[in-house]
């Protein structure tokens, strides 16, 4: 906190600078601590965010993840998201009749058959595609309630920092590589996100 705080001071510094060479507004630099506080913090504060965000969707773009968020019929694996083999089809998410994901996905990982499982195991819905996408607009997608399943930044919050589904991104057992970091990083960053005023890069 106290280096954003610092880096703040620095760009304020260098704003008043800038706004006294533009001649004119001198003597508004001239005004009080409080003035500026409220008028020149907020490019800094948004390019914090910004900053925050592609972070975050470090974790988001993994293969881990984004073999789940695909945009079309089928799941994807391994670290170059390939098509899933066997075919299947996505249905209502869990799969079709006949050939839900729950026939092979238990609720663990299956270290001998090399079959990922969490509980629950599904697609996510096609409104929340983040194969191939940037971060730019999967940060659009994730602060729209009608494409996050209608929650609130606090809600995505929580999916993130304590959905199975998620979580098993950091046990994908067999020899997958997991997301980076942890789990309870991302969340963090994803609060720290929030706090900083939720801008997408
Ligand atoms: C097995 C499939 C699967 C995997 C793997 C998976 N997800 Fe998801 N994800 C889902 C499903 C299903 C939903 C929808 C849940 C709902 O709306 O109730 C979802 C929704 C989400 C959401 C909700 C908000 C939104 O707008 O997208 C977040 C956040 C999320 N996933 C993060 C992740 C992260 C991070 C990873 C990797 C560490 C990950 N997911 C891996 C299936 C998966
Ligand atoms: C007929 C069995 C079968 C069905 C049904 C099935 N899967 Fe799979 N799935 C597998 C196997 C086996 C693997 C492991 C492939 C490997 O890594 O060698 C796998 C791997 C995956 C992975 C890869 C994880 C990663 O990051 O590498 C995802 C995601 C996945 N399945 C999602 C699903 C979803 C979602 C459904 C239902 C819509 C589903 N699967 C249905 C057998 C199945």
């Amino acid at each position: 906190m106290a280096v954003i705080l610092a880096r703040h001071s620095v760009t304020m510094h260098a704003m008043r600078i800038a706004v006294v060479l533009s001649a004119t507004l001198a003597c508004a630099c001239g005004g009080s601590r409080h003035d500026a506080a409220v008028a020149l913090p907020k490019p800094s504060r948004a390019a914090e965010s910004r900053a925050l965000f592609v972070e975050v969707s470090r974790v988001l773009l993994h293969p881990r993840c984004v073999n789940c968020h695909t945009p079309d019929e089928s799941p994807r694996q391994g670290d170059q998201s390939v098509v899933h083999d066997p075919p299947i089809w996505r249905g209502t998410g869990h799969g079709v009749v006949g050939m839900q994901c729950s026939t092979c996905h238990q609720d663990k990982n299956a270290e001998l058959a090399r079959i990922p499982g969490a509980p629950g195991w599904k697609l996510a819905p096609l409104s929340m595609v983040w194969l191939g996408q940037t971060p730019h607009a999967i940060c659009e997608q994730i602060k729209d309630k009608d494409r996050n399943g209608g929650r609130t930044l606090a809600e995505v919050h929580d999916h993130l920092a304590f959905d199975r589904l998620v979580g098993w991104g950091w046990a994908p057992g067999a020899d997958r590589q997991p997301a980076p970091g942890t789990q309870q990083e991302v969340a963090a960053k994803f609060q720290a996100w929030i706090d900083s005023g939720a801008e997408c890069p």
